[in-house]
């Protein structure tokens, strides 16, 4: 395990819930480990389906009193882990969780690079539910550059962007990686990137992973950039509040339903929102496993005894950042009953 920053706050028996921690990053390891057996088989829906059962059976073993705030979408569309659902042992901490057990669905279907399983927790009531809405326009930088992310910059042209971020990182335009995801809306900002100099980061699907890679230094991304996921927005904002980075969206509605559905749920899709308002609380906790082998981690490897995973950890507080490389035995799991491999 490889420890980034200090972890030495004192204190009495689990003061800061500096255990659930590692509780968490079970949940993203179960949900890894379940969902690598679907990967490049071509079924999204197995994959996630099988991830999903095992990410709630390992969250009902951890010590929080949570409710799904970024689930599998609402009840009447999910049978588990939707928005509202009860989770945890219900003993410790009141919380809000955001889940997604396979972010990268088409990734993991695919085999492609990326696919992880991830999780936030932050104090009850701190997390914002996006209600009806699909997609938020974004962007995230690390530490480095949090001070140059003023709100302004979500309407800037991109060159202007990419010059905030490179003056406050003192790096070369040319020096500078945006991830962007590859998608037909994305066409011009990518063209205006290159154009500008800088390098791109394409990938199909992922911009959670994306916003991890932007939000932690030294991970060869600077600043991810374009219109992903409301849902991963938040679970996004998890990582960033943990990391110290920032981050600015807006709600983008793609087709006129989703616009009405916004209107009629009165969210205001010209409020620029901040990492803060999307999980007002740096008392977060974030866990991420890799399934396929990508940039940030290390996919799901099986051995002759089992499997192993890696993940990382980060809890807000103390703003440490724990790399963990686990194997997992298969015979002794099934022994004790605990998550298949
Ligand atoms: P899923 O894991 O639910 O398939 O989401 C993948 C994803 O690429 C997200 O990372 C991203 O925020 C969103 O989908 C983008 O949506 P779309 O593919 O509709 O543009």
């Amino acid at each position: 395990m490889t420890d980034t920053s200090g972890d030495v706050e004192g204190g009495g028996a689990e003061p800061s819930g500096r255990t659930l921690a590692l509780e968490l990053v079970r949940v993203t390891e179960a949900a890894a480990l379940a969902a690598a057996r679907w990967a490049g088989r071509g079924d999204k829906e197995a994959g996630d389906g099988a991830a999903v059962h095992a990410m709630r059976r390992m969250l009902a073993t951890a010590d929080f009193d949570g409710v799904v705030v970024i689930g599998e979408g609402a009840k009447d569309q999910a049978p588990m882990l939707y928005d509202g659902e009860a989770v945890g042992s219900g003993r410790g901490r009141r919380v809000d969780v955001a889940v997604d057990p396979v972010e990268g669905t088409s990734l993991l279907a695919r085999g492609a690079p990326d696919a992880i399983a991830v999780l936030g927790v932050a104090p009850r009531g701190s997390m914002w539910s996006p209600g009806p809405a699909f997609y938020m326009d974004k962007l995230v930088v690390g530490p480095g550059a949090r001070d140059a992310l003023h709100p302004e910059l979500l309407d800037a042209r991109v060159a202007v962007v990419l010059d905030a971020v490179a003056d406050a990182l003192r790096k070369p335009l040319r020096e500078l990686t945006v991830f962007v995801l590859d998608k037909p809306r994305h066409q011009g900002r990518i063209a205006a990137i290159r154009e500008a100099g800088a390098r791109v980061m394409l990938r199909t699907d992922g911009d959670v992973a994306g916003a991890l890679m932007a939000a932690r230094e030294g991970s060869g991304v600077d600043l991810l950039m374009g219109i992903g996921g409301t849902p991963e927005g938040v679970i996004a904002a998890c990582a960033v509040q943990a990391l110290g980075g920032a981050m600015l969206g807006r709600l983008a509605p793609q087709t006129p339903e989703e616009a009405e559905a916004i209107r009629a749920a009165g969210l205001d899709v010209s409020r620029v929102l901040t990492a803060d308002d999307l999980v007002a609380s740096d008392d977060v906790f974030f866990a991420a496993t890799g399934i396929t082998d990508g940039a940030l981690l290390r996919g799901v490897r099986y051995t002759a005894a089992g499997a192993t995973t890696e993940s990382l950890v980060m809890r807000g507080r103390s703003g440490t950042v724990r790399t963990v490389a686990a194997e997992h035995r298969a015979h002794k799991l099934r022994e004790i009953g605990a998550a298949e491999v």
